[in-house]
């Protein structure tokens, strides 16, 4: 008996490690980003823990209207804190109007994540950074932003104090990925269950759901429930992804224009239509759901993997009908809700 366990134990860990290494690579953007930084990145630097100044210098400039051509838009207009740093809407509007095609990522816990945006274009946080500038979401280019910061002097005087120099664009995007490092998710009601000693911290609806997303569903196939990131750091909780890439049958019917997903990045046939697993954490403060914002409610998320999903071409193998009954589907929903904080 006790030498089968123990062979168990040998064969989860391998598995384990396995999954891991193929995550890493999956994910596309090697080691974890807060140890690494990124050939193609405009910053030198990677702060993991920010500093308490770097943080302030960072949330001044992620609320900062003035970092746009029409004054009205900054970093937190999409990312709003309310909604766990999105937005109510399927897709915002750049500063200069231009309609957006995807859904705002929640930016918590963002620090843990290997790879950024819905096809993992970006590998750090400050390398992001940039990116709203460089694609018009904020209507001016980022030395337009440094100008603007450069002639004010509560700006010059806290670039000082957290970076020891004058305001750059190196410096700008530290600040900004500082300030971004410091949003996590508080304790839910799911990590006390999961923790062991709180039983009835989930109603019996809530257990049900559990256990239908972990073993019925398939859910944490790729929305995990271990709390281990790519390279084998430990974030405190589980986030609910794998860092992997699927297409799960999204945003293809009656589009004209389908969004090629991960495949614009990779240009490998099975990553059409794939984007990145998001986070489940706070997912009732999130919505509408999917890289397009194409769902309103969770019952409407549940609704769609219990059929399947649709036949599109390169959906993921894992994607497959579920018949859910009416109290699964309940459930299901239940546990989702209890995983925000
Ligand atoms: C006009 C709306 C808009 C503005 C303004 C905006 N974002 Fe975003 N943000 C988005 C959308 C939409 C995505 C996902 C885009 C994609 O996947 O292609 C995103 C993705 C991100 C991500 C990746 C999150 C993840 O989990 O992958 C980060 C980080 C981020 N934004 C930070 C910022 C910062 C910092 C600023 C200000 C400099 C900013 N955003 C301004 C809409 C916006
Ligand atoms: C094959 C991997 C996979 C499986 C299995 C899976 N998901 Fe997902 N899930 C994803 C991906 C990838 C997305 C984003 C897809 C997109 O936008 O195109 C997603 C999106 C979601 C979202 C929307 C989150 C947001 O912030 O937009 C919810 C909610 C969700 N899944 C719940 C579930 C539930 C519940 C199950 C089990 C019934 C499940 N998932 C099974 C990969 C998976």
């Amino acid at each position: 008996m006790r030498a089968v366990a123990a062979l168990r134990i040998i064969c989860s860990t391998a598995i384990l490690s396995v999954g891991l290494q193929a995550t890493t690579a999956v994910a596309g953007c090697g080691q974890h980003p807060g140890y690494q930084p990124v050939s193609g990145t405009r910053t030198s630097v990677i702060e993991l823990k920010p500093s308490p100044e770097l943080a302030a210098l960072g949330q001044r400039l992620f609320f900062d209207t003035r970092f746009s051509a029409t004054g009205a838009t900054a970093c937190a207009r999409c990312h709003e804190p309310g909604y766990a740093y999105t937005t109510p809407l399927r897709a915002n509007r750049s500063d200069n109007g231009r309609p957006g095609r995807r859904n705002s990522p929640s930016l918590l816990d963002v620090g843990f994540r290997p790879a950024l945006m819905w096809d993992g274009r970006f590998c750090s946080l400050e390398q992001q950074a940039l990116g709203p500038f460089e694609s018009g979401e904020m209507g001016i280019s980022v030395e337009h932003a440094i100008e603007r910061v450069r002639s004010d002097p509560k700006y010059v005087d806290m670039f000082q104090r957290a970076l020891g120099s004058f305001p750059s664009v190196d410096g700008f995007t530290r600040a900004l990925a500082g300030y971004q490092r410091t949003l996590f998710s508080r304790e839910s009601r799911v990590d006390r269950f999961l923790a062991g000693n709180e039983p009835q911290v989930l109603s019996p609806p809530e257990r049900h759901g559990l256990d239908v997303f972990t073993k019925r569903a398939g859910c944490t196939n790729c929305h995990q429930l271990y709390p281990v990131l790519p390279d084998g750091l430990r974030s405190p909780r589980a986030l609910l992804t794998d860092f992997r890439f699927h297409n799960i049958g999204i945003g293809y019917q009656g589009d004209r224009n389908p969004d090629p997903g991960r495949y614009a990045q990779s240009r490998d046939a099975a990553d059409w239509g794939a984007f990145l697993t998001p986070s489940l954490r706070n997912v009732a403060r999130t919505a509408p759901y999917m890289h397009d914002g194409s769902f309103t409610r969770l019952e409407d998320v549940v609704e769609f993997y219990s059929a399947g999903a649709r036949r599109v071409p390169n959906l993921s193998p894992q994607i497959r009908p579920l018949h859910l009954d009416g109290a699964e589907k309940a459930a299901l929903v239940a546990f989702l809700r209890a995983l925000s904080n």
